[in-house]
C-alpha cells in the first residue's frame, strides 16, 4: 500500500491559535484526506512548538508555570482542529519526555560528527521570531521587519554553534539535483540566492534560559528552540507504546513527503533542517512547500494592528466546510491571500449553497417526479457535455493535488457542478417529460446526478461534511469523515453512479449564508 506523510509546523504556544494557524492546518488535512481517497496509508503530523523564550516569558506574564501554560494552549489547538474537522494521526508536543530522549540522540550523533562548537555569540536576537537577525534586516529603533512593535535584544554570550557552513556544497548540490525539494519555485530561488550569499553557522544553544531540554554536555545551557522543535517531527513517528530512539523513529514514515509551512520559516526548513539531518546522517524529507499569508481587507493581520480573526469564532458561526473551502479555494497555495468577509459569503453561498446543492436539489426533485425515485439508465446522448467534462476529471484533480494546486483542485470540481447547471436550463427535462421523451429524460437526469456525485467526491478532501449529505441523498451509505470509499479508480471516475439505486428526498445539503455577520477579532 502505497503512504503519504504531510506535516503542519509545530506551533508556538504563545497564545491561542489563530487564522494562519488554522490556514496550514486545513490544506495539510486536505492532502492528506486526498491521499485516503487514493487509498494511501496515511500520516498527518501536527503539534506544538513549547520551549524556547518566547513561551517562557509568556508563561511568566500570566503568571503560570510554563508547563502548565503549554497544557492549556496544547488544549485550545486541539480543539480547534476538532472544530475543523482536521483528522491528525500525530499530535508531536516538544515538553513530550520522549522527544527530550531524541533531541539528546541527535545532538550526541552530531556533536560526535564534530559539527558542533563553541563560540561567542554577538548579535541581535527577536525573541518573537526565536532568531538572530541581521543588523541590516532591521527597522530604524532595531526593530524586527516581522515583528515591527518589537525590539531586538543585543546578545553576547558563549553558545555552542552548528557548523552550517560544513554542508554549503551538499545543499546547493540537493537543490540542483532535486528541484522540486523546495515549492513553489519562488521559494526555492529565494533559498538558491540565500545559500548562495555563503552559510554562517548559528547557535544552537542559548545561556540563560531553563525552558527548554539541557546541552547534554553542558548543562547550563538548553538547546536552540529550534534545534528542539524540527526534530518534533521524527519523535511524532514513535509508536505510542515504543521506547523513544531515532532508530525507531526514522524506522517507518521517515522521510516524510512533505513539510507544509509558512514562507517566514522556509530558512529553517529548507536550509538548517536538511543540513542538521546530512550532519546526522538521515534521510532528508521529500518535499518543503511553503504557502503564503493571509491578510485581512489587503492588510497583514497581526496583533498590533488588531486585525487578527479569531478562527473559533468564525468556525463556530459558519462551519467547518465553508472555511476550509474558502481558504482553500480562493486562496492559491504559495500566494498571499486576503480574508474579505463578503467575498467569503458571496463564494459559499454561490459555490456550496447554489452551484452544488441546488443542483441535487433540483435534480432530485426531478428524479423523485419522472423516475420512481431511483437512478435513471444512462441511454445514449450524442450531445454529452457533461461526461466530456466529467472524463477526465479525476485524473485532473489527482494532478492538481500532486502539484498542491488546491484551488485549482476545487475549482475542477466546481466547474462541472456551473456546467450542469446551465445544462439542466438548456435541457429542460420538464420539456421533455412533457413531450414523452423519456429515454432522453433519464439521459439528462443520469448526467446531471452522475456530475453533482462526482463533484462531491472529488470534492470531499475539502468539505467532508456536504459530501457526505450529497451523497447519501443520492443513496449510498457513506460517510467521508469516518471511511470515505478509497477507490478512487471508481469513485473518482465518470459513471460510478449505479443505475437503479433509489435516491432520497432532497434536503439542502449547505445552508445558505443569510445576513452577513461582523467578524469579531
Ligand atoms: N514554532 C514554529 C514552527 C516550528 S516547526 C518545527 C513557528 N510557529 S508559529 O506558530 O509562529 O507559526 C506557524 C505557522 O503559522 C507558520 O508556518 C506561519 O507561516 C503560519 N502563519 C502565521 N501567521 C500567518 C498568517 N498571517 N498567514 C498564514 N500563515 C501564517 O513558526
Amino acid at each position: 500500500m502505497a503512504r503519504f506523510s504531510v506535516t503542519t509546523p509545530l506551533y508556538y504556544v504563545n497564545a491561542r491559535p489563530h487564522i494562519g494557524s488554522a490556514y496550514t492546518t486545513m490544506a495539510a488535512d486536505a492532502l492528506a484526506r486526498f491521499a485516503r481517497l487514493r487509498g494511501d496509508q496515511v500520516l498527518l503530523v501536527t503539534g506544538t512548538d513549547e520551549h524556547g523564550q518566547k513561551i517562557q516569558r509568556t508563561a511568566q506574564e500570566r503568571g503560570v508555570a510554563p508547563q502548565v501554560h503549554c497544557d492549556e494552549m496544547v488544549r485550545e489547538f486541539q480543539a480547534l482542529w476538532e472544530k475543523l474537522n482536521i483528522r491528525w494521526q500525530r499530535f508531536s508536543r516538544t515538553t513530550d519526555p520522549r522527544h527530550g530522549v531524541i533531541v539528546r540522540e541527535f545532538f550526541q550523533k552530531v556533536w560526535e560528527r564534530g559539527d558542533i562548537y563553541l563560540h561567542q555569540q554577538q548579535g541581535w536576537y527577536c525573541v518573537a521570531c526565536e532568531e538572530f537577525k541581521d543588523e541590516r534586516e532591521l527597522l530604524p529603533g532595531q526593530f524586527c521587519p516581522l515583528h515591527p512593535h518589537l525590539q531586538v535584544e543585543w546578545r553576547d554570550e558563549p553558545n555552542y554553534f552548528f557548523r552550517l557552513s560544513r554542508y554549503q556544497a551538499q545543499l546547493e548540490d540537493l537543490y540542483q539535483s532535486q528541484p522540486d525539494f523546495i515549492q513553489p519555485e519562488t521559494r526555492r530561488n529565494e533559498v538558491l540566492k540565500f545559500v548562495s550569499q555563503g552559510l554562517a553557522d548559528f547557535s544552537i544553544s542559548r545561556l540563560h534560559l531553563d525552558w527548554g531540554f539541557p546541552v547534554p554536555v553542558d548543562p547550563n545551557q538548553v538547546i536552540y528552540v529550534w534545534f528542539d522543535a524540527l526534530l518534533g517531527y521524527v519523535t511524532a513517528l514513535l509508536e505510542v507504546e515504543e521506547e523513544p530512539s531515532l532508530a525507531q523513529a526514522v524506522k517507518t514514515w521517515w522521510p516524510v513527503d512533505v513539510h507544509l509551512i509558512g514562507k517566514d520559516i522556509l530558512r529553517f526548513h529548507a536550509v538548517y533542517w536538511p543540513a542538521m539531518l546530512l550532519s546526522a546522517e538521515l534521510p532528508l524529507p521529500k518535499r518543503i512547500f511553503a504557502h503564503g499569508f493571509l491578510t485581512k481587507d489587503g492588510q497583514k493581520m497581526s496583533k498590533s494592528l488588531g486585525n487578527i480573526i479569531d478562527p473559533f469564532y468564525l468556525v463556530a458561526e459558519y462551519g467547518s466546510d465553508a472555511l476550509r473551502y474558502y481558504f482553500l479555494k480562493e486562496i492559491e497555495l504559495g500566494k498571499d491571500g486576503d480574508f474579505n468577509e463578503e467575498r467569503f459569503i458571496q463564494t459559499v453561498n454561490a459555490d456550496l449553497a447554489n452551484d452544488l446543492g441546488n443542483l441535487l436539489n433540483r435534480t432530485l426533485k426531478l428524479v423523485h417526479k419522472y423516475c420512481d425515485g431511483k437512478v435513471p439508465p444512462v441511454n445514449v446522448l450524442p450531445d454529452d457535455p457533461l461526461r466530456l467534462l466529467g472524463q477526465d476529471l479525476g485524473a485532473q484533480v489527482a494532478e492538481a493535488y500532486q502539484h498542491f494546486a488546491l484551488h485549482r483542485a476545487c475549482g475542477l470540481p466546481l466547474a462541472l457542478a456551473q456546467r450542469a447547471n446551465k445544462w439542466i436550463d438548456e435541457q429542460a427535462p420538464w420539456q421533455l417529460a412533457k413531450t414523452g421523451a423519456q429515454a432522453d429524460l433519464e439521459a439528462v437526469l443520469y448526467r446531471l446526478l452522475e456530475a453533482v456525485r462526482l463533484a462531491a467526491y472529488l470534492l470531499s478532501p475539502v468539505i467532508p461534511q456536504t459530501s457526505t449529505r450529497i451523497y447519501q441523498q443520492l443513496g449510498y451509505e457513506v460517510d467521508f469523515d469516518q471511511d470515505p470509499p478509497s477507490d478512487y479508480d471508481r469513485h473518482g471516475r465518470w459513471g460510478a453512479l449505479p443505475v437503479g439505486q433509489p435516491v432520497a428526498q432532497p434536503e439542502p445539503v449547505f445552508a445558505r449564508i443569510g445576513i452577513p455577520k461582523v467578524i469579531k477579532s
